[in-house]
């Protein structure tokens, strides 16, 4: 049968069989390379939305096409309890590019998995404890399965769903060593934190808290939890966020940068530590997957040689200080924050249509909460398209 307008059936095809969990958009897109996307009208986008912070290497790198290829014609699936090679090498340069002790690493499929691991593990450290409670912070993120939610602050997530949520967890203020201080007890086994909280809002942590954190962690036996989910594989201007502060967290949870793309999720700690769960503790069938560990093992080798850290750091700082500049003489705009890649625009009011305006210029921006416009381009980006996003910024801002 001759489909009259395939455009249209795909996006029928959305709106009767998918569920209405997320608003869909106009664009079909059909191709995607580096820093743009395409959609089937043959439009270019300069993609700064980059799959919600996912695709640090840019769009369909070729080198991480050919390492999922190679990997596709020799294994795509054994179980995570076979040795592999894709994840032999994946698992290596994990340890090698996370603090000293945190040589092992649970694969998982995604960021939310990455943190209930995260939380298993915390909830065994001390099996004398028989209600461990986790300390969280006010507008945090940590995910939407049922454990990470519990940790997630906003109650719109919360609320339709509180009869399966923890009450284990309390959330302090984000910066205030005193308000953590007075949540600690002694079922207190972790402290969860995010270090640029990213869909609260975009604010990077103060200074002095990472080490005020572990200060208290180290002195009251307390795990430190580190979500690097958003701020990993160099999107704040280093590999993760905590070498801005010189922390050492005890768990590093991580995902969306990791495999080029492909889903991946991971928690990493030390081999101490892990050996407090028990083999069939904790388990992922899809986990470790060997055509995602390529993958994510190819892009991190492609993060170091493209120096994409290097890379985050200098075109943030620009974009920052340009954002700064248009922020002093804007009063729609009531704030400026970021890390490297990873950049808030606060506006007084609503960003929806702003961001709308922008999509027909050609950039695409991603929202955090109401009145936040978001930017988490791939780390790629070059001179020319730093120069278009502070253009269409400026449009879009008056
Ligand atoms: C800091 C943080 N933690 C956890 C998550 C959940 O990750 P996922 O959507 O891959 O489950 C996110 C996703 O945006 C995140 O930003």
């Amino acid at each position: 049968m001759k489909v009259e307008d395939p455009l249209k059936e795909i996006k029928e095809a959305h709106e009767k069989h998918y569920p209405n969990l997320y608003s869909i958009k106009d664009q079909v897109i059909v191709k995607a390379r580096g820093a743009l996307i395409y959609d089937a009208q043959g439009n270019e986008y300069l993609d700064c939305v980059a799959g919600h912070g996912v695709m640090n290497i840019g769009h369909n790198h070729p080198r991480v096409i050919e390492a999922i290829k190679k990997q596709l014609e020799n294994v795509i699936m054994v179980p995570p309890s076979y040795p592999i090679e894709s994840r032999a090498s994946l698992l290596k340069k994990l340890a090698e590019i996370t603090p000293k002790s945190l040589t092992q690493s649970f694969l998982s499929n995604s960021g939310t998995e990455a943190i209930e691991a995260a939380i298993k593990l915390a909830s065994v450290y001390n099996r004398n404890i028989k209600k461990p409670e986790i300390i969280a912070f006010k507008r945090s993120f940590h995910g939407r399965s049922l454990g990470s939610l519990s940790m997630t602050f906003n109650v719109k997530y919360r609320e339709p769903f509180l009869s399966w949520i923890s009450p284990n967890v309390k959330f302090a203020s984000y910066g205030s060593i005193d308000s953590v201080k007075d949540l600690i007890n002694e079922n207190t086994v972790a402290i969860i934190t995010e270090l640029v909280q990213g869909e609260g809002g975009v604010y990077p942590v103060p200074d002095v808290f990472p080490k005020e954190l572990r200060e208290v962690c180290d002195q009251k036996s307390i795990l430190l939890i580190d979500d690097e989910i958003q701020t990993g594989f160099g999107r704040t201007g280093k590999m993760f966020a905590c070498e801005h502060y010189g922390l050492e967290p005890d768990i590093m949870c991580m995902a969306k940068g990791i495999a080029g793309g492909l889903p991946m999720g991971a928690t990493v700690a030390s081999e101490d530590l892990w050996n407090k769960l028990k083999t069939g503790e904790h388990y992922s069938t899809f986990g470790g997957n060997p055509l995602v560990c390529a993958a994510a093992s190819e892009t991190i080798d492609i993060i170091r040689d493209e120096n994409l850290v290097q890379n985050a750091e200098k075109q943030g700082k620009d974009l920052i200080a340009h954002f700064n500049n248009m922020a002093e003489n804007n009063g729609n705009i009531r704030g400026v924050r970021g890390k490297g890649l990873m950049i808030g625009i606060d506006y007084r009011k609503p960003v929806k249509e702003r961001i709308d305006e922008a999509v027909k210029k050609g950039v695409l921006f991603l929202n955090a909460g109401l009145t936040v416009i978001r930017l988490l381009p791939p780390l790629i980006i070059n001179d020319d398209q730093v120069k278009r996003i502070k253009e269409v910024m400026e449009e879009i801002s008056y």
